[in-house]
């Protein structure tokens, strides 16, 4: 089969195993970078321009398109997708996935489980925001943040307020939630690969810090999931729209609340702490799907 990878990087640990294991399947694969691909449009016969020919007879992509490049990088998926490619990521689910209050109401019409939230518009009304939420403690989120950056837990009503006050003040927007201290600064990143959970894994923020992202410092060890969880993790994989994702979700004492579905999840946390072969599933995923 021709698969090929849509990575800007080919030094990356994700990229690298999924070269790896396409190749120990006999599979031929080509690393792509995406902002080299030119777009060639006209009258039915889509095509995709890279290095000075055209990519031709592909049986599937396997999109790993960061976060800055969402736009174009969609584009090229989904011109892969009019040449008849098997993507193990759609266009639309990337798009979706990449919008953080277009996917929190996805899954909350999927009736998943989610931490209360409020997205502001700059409200003035802070003190009715904080309110809405559920009142303090809660969490404030730069809507644009990424690696913990920007996650700042407010304990007392003032805290919250200077907080949301100082972020409106910037112009920058924020996501009011409802904190869940039961989650005692621990999350799970479960991967699910084409429906079903392949490897899972408890991230614990260092001492005295409720987040628990890697990048700060925290920890991650293998863990067996509850069925409740499990179904929670595939559940809202599914509502997204995604054949491949890394699900975030909050151990809570109403049951397991979905964080974040991401679309493009890195493969060496999860490899690492779990000591599966995440990238064999997604191989495995394409030779059941094409
Ligand atoms: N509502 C909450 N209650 C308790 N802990 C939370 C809550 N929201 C986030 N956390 C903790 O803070 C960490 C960082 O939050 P989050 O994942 O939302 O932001 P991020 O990692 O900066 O962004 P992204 O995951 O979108 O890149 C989480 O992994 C979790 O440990
Ligand atoms: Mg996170």
């Amino acid at each position: 089969m021709k698969i090929i990878i849509l990575s800007r990087n080919t030094n990356l640990y994700s990229t690298k195993r999924l070269v790896e294991a396409a190749k120990k399947r006999k599979h031929d694969v080509e690393v792509v970078d995406p902002l080299k691909c030119d777009i060639v449009i006209e009258k039915r016969n889509p095509n995709i321009y890279y290095k000075g020919g055209y990519i031709k007879e592909v049986d599937a992509i396997i999109p790993r398109i960061g976060a800055s490049v969402t736009f174009y990088g969609t584009a090229v998926v989904r011109q892969f997708e009019m040449m008849g490619a098997f993507t193990t990521t759609e266009s639309e689910a990337l798009v979706r996935s990449r919008d953080k209050l277009r996917s929190l109401q996805v899954l909350s019409r999927a009736k998943i489980g989610l931490p209360k939230t409020v997205f502001t518009n700059y409200s003035r009304d802070v003190s009715g925001l904080i309110e809405q939420a559920g009142g303090t403690p809660l969490v404030i989120k730069l809507l644009e943040g990424t690696q913990g950056v920007g996650v700042v837990l407010a304990d007392t009503k003032n805290a919250a307020e200077s907080v949301i006050e100082a972020f409106n003040g910037l112009q920058a927007r924020v996501i009011v939630q409802e904190y869940i201290k039961e989650a005692k600064g621990a999350d799970i990143r479960a991967f699910v690969v084409d429906g079903h959970v392949v490897g899972a894994m408890k991230r614990q923020g260092k001492e005295g810090e409720f987040r628990s992202n890697l990048h700060r410092g925290g920890s991650a060890e293998i863990v067996e999931l509850s069925d409740e969880e499990e179904i929670a993790a595939v559940k809202a994989t599914k509502a997204m729209g995604l054949g491949v994702a890394g699900v975030d979700l909050l151990q809570s004492s109403r049951g397991p609340l979905i964080l974040e579905v991401n679309s493009s999840p890195g493969l060496e946390g999860i490899e690492k702490a779990t000591g599966k072969d995440i990238a064999k599933s997604i191989i495995r995923y394409i030779e059941k799907s094409v």
